[in-house]
């Protein structure tokens, strides 16, 4: 009986974490489908040359509150028209940094219209 009901619980765990590998998203948003469901990266996370985008709206549909740890790094290069990654990952709380790039966890590089990193917003509700 006991094993149970540990084994149901260690299957919903299962089913509620997906570990993703590292992780590109490059060139067109649509590429951040990539990330659906993800609860962790085991990896680097690069988010990268998403210069056509028109405008803020475009990441509206994009909004990771499963995602909350990288194991390496994060990175976001040229990525025009994103305001706030805290909106993309409201729950992203950890980042390990077992990768780096030269000393760090997270690079934050030429993003013309970004004003905020993370929103507390979900933490404190
Ligand atoms: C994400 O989860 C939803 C609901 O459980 C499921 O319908 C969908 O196929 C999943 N997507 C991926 C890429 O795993």
């Amino acid at each position: 009986m006991m094993s149970r009901i540990i084994l149901f619980m260690l299957l919903t765990l299962y089913v509620q974490c997906k570990i993703c590998p590292t992780t590109k998203i490059i060139n067109s948003v649509m590429n951040f489908k990539k990330l659906e469901n993800c609860s962790q990266i085991a990896g680097d996370l690069m988010i990268l040359l998403l210069e056509n985008t028109q405008s803020e709206s475009e990441f509206n549909d994009y909004v990771f509150p499963d995602l909350l740890a990288v194991s390496g790094y994060l990175l976001f290069f040229k990525v025009n028209h994103l305001t706030s990654i805290g909106q993309l990952f409201p729950n992203l709380h950890l980042i390990r940094g077992q990768n780096l790039i030269k000393d760090y966890s997270l690079i934050i590089f030429d993003m013309p219209h970004l004003l905020q990193v993370r929103t507390y917003s979900k933490l404190f509700r």
